[in-house]
């Protein structure tokens, strides 16, 4: 009983160490987070069963090009992935159309360019890095292939907890939508460096200028509204897909997987039954 009990006040003892020292840790890194909470969307693509909105994909796809093209480069992106199943899914022809208003610099070919084809990568918008830092301030845009993936938001204690249970994994595009609508005037105290600008999520000012912004851009159809936080968020679930083009099918097997170890478990449980049934123990 008393050896119970000790054991019982060494347990809690190491307990509250623990709780104690992620407290701390959490609350260390509390302290260096500045700018906004960031809000969470609510995404097509979230949970087990999410899949990408083609419809978003597009118009997220339709931002890219218009807006964040002319500065980011996606250099991984073909454009033949934009009629792939589970992406924007443009048709062939479309796709065929789109590449033919690109042209490819290639110092091997004899007029050193051609028109694009859907086999080629997306062009970057400059030729060399140190162009594109000419063009922003001395600051590199990045390449948008896996930014999505390479991005994340921080939340405080119990939450990131809990995404390991929720299976939370949108903090790329919840990052990118947050940026694109915080942009704001700097505090009285902050003098800017030329060619930045202020974004409250971040808390700092950075050197793109806010790229987007009330009815910069003009959807086809109707009853989409086109306001900056549509537009953020149709270009974050692009630039999600864009880094994980597999996501849906992922998920998918990822199902199929478990199911199969579910049933399997249950199947040799019953195994297990059957050959002891008659053993005595
Ligand atoms: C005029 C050029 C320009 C345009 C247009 C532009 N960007 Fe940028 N972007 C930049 C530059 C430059 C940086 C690097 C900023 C820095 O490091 O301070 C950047 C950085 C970023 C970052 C990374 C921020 C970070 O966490 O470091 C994201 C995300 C981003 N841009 C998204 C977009 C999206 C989405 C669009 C289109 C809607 C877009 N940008 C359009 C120039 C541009």
């Amino acid at each position: 009983m008393v050896m119970n009990k000790s054991r019982n006040v060494f347990k809690s003892l190491v307990l509250a160490a623990v709780m104690g020292l992620t407290g701390g840790l959490t609350g260390l890194a509390q302290a260096k987070v500045v700018g906004l909470e960031a809000e969470l969307q609510k995404w097509s693509f979230a949970g087990v069963f999410g899949t990408y909105d083609v419809n978003q994909l597009q118009r997220g796809f339709q931002i890219f090009q218009q807006s964040c093209a002319s500065c980011h480069s996606a250099n991984l992106m073909s454009f033949r992935n934009l009629s792939e199943e589970g992406g924007p899914q443009f048709s062939e022809d479309q796709v065929k159309a789109l590449a033919a208003e690109y042209t490819i610099y290639d110092p091997e070919l004899e007029d050193g360019e051609r028109q694009a084809v859907p086999a080629d990568r997306w062009p970057a918008p400059f030729q060399t890095e140190l162009d594109a830092r000419a063009a922003n301030s001395g600051a590199l845009p990045p390449d948008f292939s896996v930014l999505a993936k390479a991005r994340g938001i921080s939340q405080k204690f119990p939450y990131w907890a809990f995404n390991y249970f929720t299976g939370y994994q949108e903090g790329g595009p919840d990052y990118i939508y947050n940026l694109l609508v915080n942009y704001g005037e700097p505090p009285a105290d902050v003098e800017l460096p030329d060619g930045q600008a202020w974004n409250n999520y971040l808390g700092r000012g950075l050197a793109m200028a806010p790229p987007l912004g009330d009815g910069f851009i003009s959807y086809d159809g109707e009853g989409v509204p086109e306001t900056l936080e549509q537009y953020a968020a149709d270009v974050a679930a692009f630039m999600m897909w864009m880094a994980e083009p597999h996501l849906v099918s992922r998920k998918e097997m990822g199902f199929r997987v478990l199911t199969f170890l579910f049933l399997l478990a249950g199947m040799m449980y019953l195994v297990k039954r059957k050959i002891w049934a008659n053993v005595k123990h």
